[in-house]
């Protein structure tokens, strides 16, 4: 509409004042707000801004072409991919204490992004896709910290050490209107509006230590489910159960439990569905998903996905559990 129309100009205009001549660069996560961040900047500066992705391997399904695709080659903006699935599995080889894995996640990233950031000449800016519930809450953080019951460091923090100056586009805005301007400026509604993913990805939803093999068996199994719930509209509201749900993945079991397959005995892994509503994710109930929907998708992971033959859907609230199982 109109109002965001202008708004995107004000933006823009504010930017390329700002910028001038000089370069930037972005940590690009394939979450909604350094999407929307990336794209007002391309908007406004084009190729004097450079995207860094960083792929930990622990992201959805086939996230890491999925974002490529949108960026690189429909806004054609330039994106550096770094594939770091390699590095981080063997850092985490051997850790299965959560806020450990968090650690290591984090500084790995941090260190990876200013080491290929530092590759790009004359950077002088810093993009982040900070919005405004971020500076309400690193403003009281003194009093929050205490109850914090996670580390939830997002990786794509600020290296302090970089000494670029900071470009945060979207400080003003709250989700929604993010959401708004990031489909006003060409993003895909589905990208959009999608769940929130957390910065450790797959790392704090494999329990305990984390593998290759076993990230691969949760990223088929997370696909299904989604992938259900997206196809499933509810017959009253005319909404998908992914747009009724705020949050809903699956989480990778490290236990094997018996099954029965044709003749034969199975032997494997067991995966946790979770999906719940909530309005600040601070309290959270289990969503009461339709008994049909999760039985297809029980029966699509245990017939499609080679090494889960069990499913079972999570029903705790927040509190006493969290959202994620780490
Ligand atoms: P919990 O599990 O604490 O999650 O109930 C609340 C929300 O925070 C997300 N979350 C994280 N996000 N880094 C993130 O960027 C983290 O380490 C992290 N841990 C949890 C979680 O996905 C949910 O949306």
């Amino acid at each position: 509409d109109w109002v965001m129309g202008d708004y995107i100009s004000e933006a823009v205009e504010s930017i390329r004042k700002q910028v001038g001549d000089e370069e930037v660069i972005l940590g690009l996560s394939g979450g909604v707000d350094s999407s929307v961040a990336a794209a007002l900047i391309h908007r406004a500066i084009g190729d004097q801004l450079t995207c860094v992705f960083v792929d930990h391997g622990l992201l959805r399904l086939n996230e890491g072409d999925m974002v490529m695709e949108m960026f690189a080659r429909n806004l054609g903006v330039k994106v550096i991919r770094v594939d770091a699935k390699e590095k981080f599995m063997s850092e985490l080889a051997g850790v299965a204490d959560p806020e450990a894995k968090r650690k290591i996640i984090g500084k790995e990233f941090v260190e990876i992004f200013q080491s290929e950031s530092g590759k790009i000449e004359n950077a002088k800016w810093l993009a982040q896709g900070t919005i405004y519930p971020d500076v309400i809450e690193s403003a009281g953080k003194g009093k929050k910290g205490a109850h914090m019951i996670k580390s939830h460091h997002n990786v794509g923090g600020l290296p302090e050490d970089m000494h670029l100056k900071l470009l945060e586009p979207l400080r003003e805005l709250f989700k929604d209107e993010v959401r708004e301007l990031g489909v006003a400026l060409g993003l895909p509604r589905e990208m959009v509006y999608r769940h929130p993913f957390p910065g450790p990805g797959l790392g704090v939803r494999i329990l305990g230590e984390v593998k290759e093999e076993f990230a691969s068996l949760l990223q088929r199994a997370d696909a299904i489910f989604i992938e259900e719930l997206r196809n499933t509209i509810d017959e009253v509201s005319q909404k998908s159960w992914y747009d009724l749900t705020s949050q809903a993945f699956a989480v990778f079991l490290p236990v094997k439990a018996v099954g029965v397959m044709g003749d034969g005995r199975t032997y494997e892994y067991v995966v946790a569905l979770r999906a719940v509503q909530t309005q600040d994710f601070m309290t959270a109930h289990w969503a009461h998903l339709p008994h049909e929907l999760l039985g297809k998708v029980s029966n699509r992971i245990i017939n499609e996905v080679r090494g889960i033959n069990r499913v079972v859907y999570d029903i705790s609230g927040k509190p006493p559990a969290t959202i994620e199982w780490e």
